[in-house]
């Protein structure tokens, strides 16, 4: 098996999965993951950071969001560029200034557009459909985290934020442009990788 189907099964087995995940467990787990990290030293000392705004069945962050809203943060949220399946950052002060745009997901109403330089940013909350713990990860499938990657300081963090049932334990093989994440959380806390702790 090739990596990319091996990555492709993995996929498509972790969404099945969180399909058919109890909704009052979403928003439980979600609760609890979102705590992890708002208490953390990482969250505490940010100042610019990007969260994603999650799908139905994702590790819901609007609890995310509002903390750090409330603690004066810089809250940027990523806006999807299709043609270059890119994002670009954009900063909100309110979840009122979103509707829905590609592939259904929140996004800045044309009026609330506001991109930031992505070297900006210090955190990034990162979605994904299923980790491992080397932080490498697997999205949708299109790359668009990983061309993001490219753009941002060296020194920002990317956390993840999972299930326990999206964290595969045996690695599979990560191709060439996958760029591995720095942290994960779970229900059970947070996994540290590299360059926190
Ligand atoms: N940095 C990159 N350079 C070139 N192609 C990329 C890059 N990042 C992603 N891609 C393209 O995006 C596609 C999907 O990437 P993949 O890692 O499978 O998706 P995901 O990270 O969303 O799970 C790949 O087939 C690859 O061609
Ligand atoms: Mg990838």
């Amino acid at each position: 098996v090739s990596s990319l189907n091996n990555k492709q099964e993995l996929r498509e087995k972790i969404l099945a999965k969180r399909k058919s995940f109890d909704s009052v467990l979403v928003e439980e787990s979600s609760r609890i993951i979102s705590n992890y990290l708002i208490n953390s030293d990482l969250f505490s000392q940010s100042k610019v950071i990007m969260t994603y705004l999650n799908y139905p069945k994702e590790v819901q962050t609007d609890y995310i969001f509002q903390a750090a809203i409330k603690q004066n943060k810089t809250v940027t949220i990523p806006v999807c560029v299709k043609e270059s399946t890119d994002l670009i950052p954009s900063k909100i002060t309110d979840l009122n200034q979103l509707a829905i745009g590609y592939y259904g997901l929140r996004e800045p109403k044309k009026e609330y557009l506001n991109p930031v330089d992505p070297k900006l940013i210090d955190l990034i909350i990162v979605p994904g459909v299923a980790f491992d713990l080397k932080g490498n990860r697997i999205g949708h499938g299109k790359g668009y985290y990983d061309t993001f990657f490219k753009k941002i300081s060296t020194s920002a963090i990317k956390i993840g934020l999972a299930y326990q049932f999206q964290i595969i334990e045996d690695s599979w093989n990560a191709d060439s442009w996958d760029v591995p994440l720095d942290g994960l959380i779970t229900e059970n806390g947070f996994i540290y990788l590299k360059k926190i702790q």
